[in-house]
């Protein structure tokens, strides 16, 4: 950017905007700003008009042009080259950012900001400790373009952005924030971002990573919407020597209502840990730790009331763990390297589960795609649990209907359905057909047992016949 300009220019605009911030405590408006930059033949005569703006003793209300304002944290002091602390600069950036000029108000209690921008100007700032607004209750704030991190003496338990707030009086906090384009380094002291009681928060094209606890954290609000990111514990692309040794969790939900939408875990215990309802995760790419070495992708510890949708995912050998599933939806997705699906029982209830159209990979090892742990009891409450069409390779394909055919001379026919249907003992419908092979008599014939997930039919008379059965553990 400073290439393209003039630099005399640039040194004006530099000043302008610092005496600009230190004497009217308003910055430049965005747009003169950028058209100074990107459209040589309007430079002059936007310059001029900010000049012109910068000598009017009260400037009045917000133009048409002006909507938005841009903050640029070094006008602040901040430092781009991160060797001296940045955090109060930054702070007083926001500060002054969110003192803007409200546009009305979004949800009840919360001011609408317009637009602002805080611009880290693709700076790297170190920052010591968590980056939180100074007073709750506003709304349609962008922070953008540059990186942020930890300092060696960064709180172990804070997080570099922080949309927290100790105002209990306030049914939500912030609204419509936005953190696009940020590389935040948490240098493995705390987490990445913490949202806490806010409402339709975006975390767009961030790379989070050297969290020590969660590089992001939801808390209560919702509809925070984590899209495009990338989030680590440790930079990796896959296989590192480490990897035994991942802690953290990449994105850690406790509110509702959220969505994280095409996102790469690449190292962390658990990908992500889900607490509470309605959350929906798509094109999410988890390699965080493998399950072989104690980790987990998604986790949704929602015992009874999951509602969650996992949809076009990649596990990859990283798998999927549910407790007492009720609600919940894995469709589409890609297991791969002998990733599974677990269902925990808790309280023994799975309800409303759909496992269907997903794909997954194995090294033959006979490992089931979808498995029961039990540990804690066996489930005793099982209504629609639906695990079918998935394609298995290299891997058990465990499923919830199976159809098989077994061919005798005699009068007992057994197909055995025990390696393959998921749950044990429950065969809740049967369909069969026998043929005879050889007479073309009419024997009589009857279905005489389905205990054990093994299905019986019996004849009166030997006859040489194939009998085929379809099976389903849905009522
Ligand atoms: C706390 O909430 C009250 C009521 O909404 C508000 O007036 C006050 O500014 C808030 N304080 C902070 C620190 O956000
Ligand atoms: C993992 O952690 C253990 C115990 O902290 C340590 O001894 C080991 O060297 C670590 N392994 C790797 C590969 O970092
Ligand atoms: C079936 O077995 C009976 C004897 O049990 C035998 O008589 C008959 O030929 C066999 N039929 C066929 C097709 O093998
Ligand atoms: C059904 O099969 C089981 C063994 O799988 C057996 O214990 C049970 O007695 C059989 N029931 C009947 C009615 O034959």
């Amino acid at each position: 950017m400073a290439e393209s300009a003039a630099p005399s220019l640039l040194f004006v605009l530099a000043a302008a905007s610092l005496l600009f911030h230190v004497h009217c405590g308003y910055p430049l408006p965005a747009t003169a700003r950028m058209k100074l930059f990107h459209d040589p033949t309007m430079r002059l005569r936007d310059f001029k008009a900010s000049l012109d703006q910068l000598g009017s003793a009260s400037p009045g209300p917000p133009s048409e042009r002006s909507q938005g304002t841009v903050y640029d944290v070094t006008s602040y002091g901040a430092d781009p080259f991160g060797k001296t602390d940045s955090t109060a600069a930054i702070l007083s950036a926001l500060s002054d950012a969110i003192k803007g000029p409200s546009h009305g108000s979004l949800t009840a209690g919360i001011s609408n900001l317009g637009g602002v921008r805080i611009n880290l100007q693709g700076g790297t700032y170190v920052i010591s400790r968590p980056l939180q607004f100074p007073s709750a209750g506003v709304g349609n704030i962008v922070i953008h373009g540059g990186t942020l991190q930890a300092s060696a003496d960064f709180p172990m338990d804070g997080y570099l952005i922080d949309l927290s707030n100790s105002n209990g009086s306030m049914s939500y906090y912030y609204e419509f924030i936005t953190f696009r384009d940020l590389l935040l380094d948490a240098n493995y002291r705390g987490g990445g971002i913490l949202v806490r009681n806010s409402l339709r928060i975006g975390i767009d094209n961030c790379f989070i990573a050297h969290f020590s606890s969660n590089g992001i954290l939801v808390q209560g609000g919702h509809e925070t919407y984590v899209r495009n990111s990338f989030l680590g514990q440790h930079i990796t692309a896959g296989s590192d020597p480490g990897e035994r040794n991942f802690s953290g969790i990449g994105i850690n939900l406790q509110g509702n209502d959220n969505a994280v939408t095409d996102v790469v875990i690449f190292s962390a215990m658990v990908g992500i840990m889900v607490t509470s309802q309605a959350n929906t995760f798509s094109g999410v790419h988890c390699y965080n730790k493998a399950t072989s070495f104690g980790g987990t992708g998604i986790y949704l510890k929602v015992p009874g009331n999951t509602q969650t949708r996992i949809v076009n995912c990649y596990m990859d050998f990283t798998g999927i763990v549910m407790e007492d599933p009720v609600q919940v939806d894995i469709t589409d997705s890609f297991f791969l390297g002998d990733a599974y699906v677990v269902l925990k029982s808790i309280n023994g209830v799975a309800k409303g589960v759909n496992v269907v159209n997903n794909l997954f990979t194995g090294s033959n090892k006979g490992i089931d795609t979808v498995q029961l742990d039990v540990s804690n009891g066996p489930f005793k409450q099982v209504d629609r649990v639906v695990v079918e069409r998935n394609g298995a390779v290299g891997m058990n394909s465990r499923l919830t209907n199976a159809r098989g055919s077994t061919q005798g001379n005699g009068t007992r026919w057994e197909v055995d359905f025990s390696s393959t249907l998921l749950l044990p003992d429950m065969i809740s419908y049967v369909q069969y057909s026998l043929k005879d092979d050889s007479t073309g008599s009419f024997p009589k014939h009857a279905l005489r047992n389905v205990t054990k997930n093994s299905v019986v039919i019996e004849s009166e008379v030997v006859v040489s016949a194939t009998v085929f059965v379809m099976v389903d553990q849905m009522k």
